[in-house]
Order: structure tokens, then C-alpha cells, then sequence
């Protein structure tokens, strides 16, 4: 398939206050968009100026949500390059998020190599300062206009970029995570791995509950026992526990976080043993007064590393030493961003530079 680029012709004054940068509010000049129809495969692909779309009120995916999305980053090295950080795997789960959706696939190396030419077209958005970047949404919707629940014969994929800060206000600051006893994001044989909206839109009448309470995010329960920890929707939990890296398995209710990955990767290497298991609640509300629950972050392409600052469950609150961000976290947090700002070497082929 061809990709066309189409010119744009009224830029936006592009980046000024960087320091400033919210986190998914300003949008650069460009798109991609590709169009599927059953019968036809996927056509039109094109870069052209960032701008709405018109969609039928009936389109699918204003009914039944068959919609998916990625989150990647493009960093800005010391010498001025830009550069990825692990695309293919985005691409990849992209795929997988379709399968579990009912809809098609993109072709792994079309997508990515669109992606990478996007972010070449508009790398004066990629800004300088500590901690910002350019985050890349890939998304896939269902745009047939039709009220029957089944699978849609017409998608819209596309990409759009934003230069970003700090997900959470505070930066890394601690965040406080509530614990919800009651509401569930995820259930076996549910969507939760799959990176689509509703498991989202599922997830924000509790994230409204915590935020009442005067907490940052919800960690979820298992959705069977209400038991054991398993995931704050933007991010995977990671637990330093009797001195052991301790994250929940992938059973199909939590995302395989590409951060995650990257992160067991460096505990490997960092001599630390691994145990893929979930905490119990009882685990985490007790360890931080026994003393075997040391440190808890929460690991997400938009957060990078967040420290837990404090958990509450069912009106009990516990707080790590001061709120202070651990060790282990804030070493994670510096290997792996200097890694991805091309500060330090990158071992693993992780960084595709443009
Ligand atoms: C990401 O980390 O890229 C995510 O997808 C989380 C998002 C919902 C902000």
C-alpha cells in the first residue's frame, strides 16, 4: 500500500511553554489515517493535517466501543536526534488488542514504518526539556454505520501525537493509590489485556470514588476473590517484597505492559530475583508495618516509573517512609529514562533512532 503525505497548510505556532506540558492537550500539524473495508483490505493511507473527523451517528463504534488503542513515546536525545522507544512491541499488541476485538489487523511493518515517518514529519514537536516527550496514540475504530451488534466491516485506524510532561501533576512525586473493595476493572475471560476504551471507561466511576477521597488512582482487586492485587489501570503494580521484585502475572486480566517488560528486564539484571505472583491486599496493607513491603511503583508508557506514595483499602491508610519515593524505584526510573533519552547506552535494542 502507498502512503500518501499531504501538504499542511495553516501549522499551529508549534511548541512554546514546555515546561508547562500537560499531559494529552496539544496536538501536532499531522495525522495518520487509513481506512479498512471488508472485501477491500485496509487503503487510503495518508499523512495529512491534524483535524476532525466526520463520523455517522451510527457508527459502530459509538454504540458498542469496538475500539483499540497503543501508547509510545518518542524521545529527544542530547544530540538533537529523535528516537522511539520499543515501537515494534506496540505495533505487535496493537495486533493482539484487534484479535481480541473483532477487528483487523494492520500489517506490522506498514504500520510501524508509517508511525516512524510521522514522527519524522513532525519531530520540531518532540521537545527538549527534562521529562517531556512526544506521545504517539495509535487508534482503531469501528466506523460502519449500523445498529446490530456484530463486527464492523469499516474501520478508521489512525495516529496522532502530543507532546507531553509528567502524566501525574506532581511529576514523580509519590502517588496515592486507592484500593477498590468493591468495584472491578477485569475479569477472567474479559478484555482486560487488550488495549481497548471501554475497559477505560469501566474503570472511572471508582478512579472518581478515589479521587473524592483525596486519592491519585485506583489499584484493582481480582475480580473472583476481591483478594489480590492486580493492576492501576494506567499502569502495572511492581512490589519490593522480601526483597524480591514481586508483579502480577499475565492471566488475561492485566496489560503486558511494555514498561513491565522493560522494567523485569532491569530487575533481572540488577541481581534481583523475580517472582510473577500476585500480592494479596493483606500483603500490601501489612508489609508497609512488618517491614517486607519495602517499596510499590507503578510502571506505564505515559507514568514511566511512579512511586506509590501511600495505599488506602477500605478506609485504612498506610504510608511508605515519609511518602518518599524508594531507592530501587528512583534507580529503575533513571536507568530506564536514560536509556530512552539516549543518555546511556541501550543494551537491548530497545530505541529505534530516526
Ligand atoms: C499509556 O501508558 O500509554 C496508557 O495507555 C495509559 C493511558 C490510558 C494514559
Amino acid at each position: 500500500m502507498k502512503l500518501d503525505i499531504l501538504p499542511v497548510t495553516n501549522p499551529k505556532p508549534g511548541l512554546s511553554e514546555e515546561t508547562d506540558l500537560a499531559f494529552g492537550r496539544t496536538f501536532t500539524d499531522r495525522m495518520f489515517v487509513m481506512q479498512y473495508d471488508t472485501g477491500k483490505g485496509w487503503h487510503s493511507a495518508r499523512i495529512e493535517p491534524y483535524g476532525p473527523f466526520s463520523l455517522d451517528p451510527a457508527a459502530m463504534v459509538l454504540h458498542y466501543s469496538q475500539e483499540i488503542f497503543e501508547g509510545l513515546k518518542a524521545f529527544r536525545r542530547p544530540d538533537g536526534k529523535v528516537a522511539l522507544f520499543r515501537p515494534s512491541d506496540n505495533v505487535t499488541r496493537f495486533n493482539l488488542s484487534a484479535q481480541r476485538m473483532c477487528m483487523p489487523e494492520v500489517d506490522n511493518e506498514f504500520f510501524l514504518d508509517a508511525i516512524l515517518k510521522l514522527v519524522q514529519l513532525e519531530s520540531d514537536w518532540v521537545p527538549f526539556s527534562e521529562g517531556t516527550s512526544l506521545y504517539i496514540r495509535p487508534t482503531m475504530i469501528a466506523t460502519e454505520a449500523m445498529l446490530g451488534v456484530r463486527p464492523a466491516d469499516q474501520y478508521l485506524c489512525y495516529v496522532i501525537l502530543s507532546p507531553v510532561g509528567a502524566y501525574y501533576k506532581g511529576g514523580i512525586a509519590p502517588v496515592k493509590i486507592w484500593i477498590s473493595d468493591h468495584y472491578v476493572r477485569a475479569t477472567q475471560g474479559g478484555t482486560g489485556e487488550a488495549k481497548t476504551g471501554g475497559n477505560y471507561a469501566a474503570s472511572l466511576y471508582a478512579a472518581k470514588e478515589a479521587a473524592e477521597n483525596g486519592y491519585d488512582q485506583v489499584l484493582w482487586l481480582d475480580a473472583k476473590e476481591r483478594k489480590y492485587v492486580e493492576e492501576v489501570g494506567s499502569m502495572n503494580m511492581f512490589f519490593l517484597y522480601d526483597d524480591k521484585i514481586v508483579t502480577s502475572p499475565l492471566r488475561g486480566t492485566v496489560l503486558d505492559g511494555i514498561t513491565r517488560r522493560s522494567v523485569l528486564t532491569l530487575c533481572k539484571e540488577m541481581g534481583y530475583d523475580i517472582e510473577e505472583r500476585a500480592l494479596t491486599v493483606d500483603e500490601v496493607m501489612e508489609g508497609i508495618g512488618n517491614g517486607r513491603l519495602k517499596e510499590a511503583f507503578g510502571t506505564g508508557t505515559a507514568v514511566v516509573i511512579s512511586p506509590v506514595g501511600s495505599f488506602c483499602y477500605k478506609g485504612e491508610s498506610v504510608s511508605f517512609n515519609n511518602g518518599d519515593p524508594g531507592e530501587l524505584t528512583m534507580k529503575l526510573y533513571k536507568t530506564l529514562t536514560d536509556i530512552q533519552y539516549g543518555r546511556k547506552a541501550d543494551p537491548h535494542g530497545w530505541v529505534t533512532i530516526l
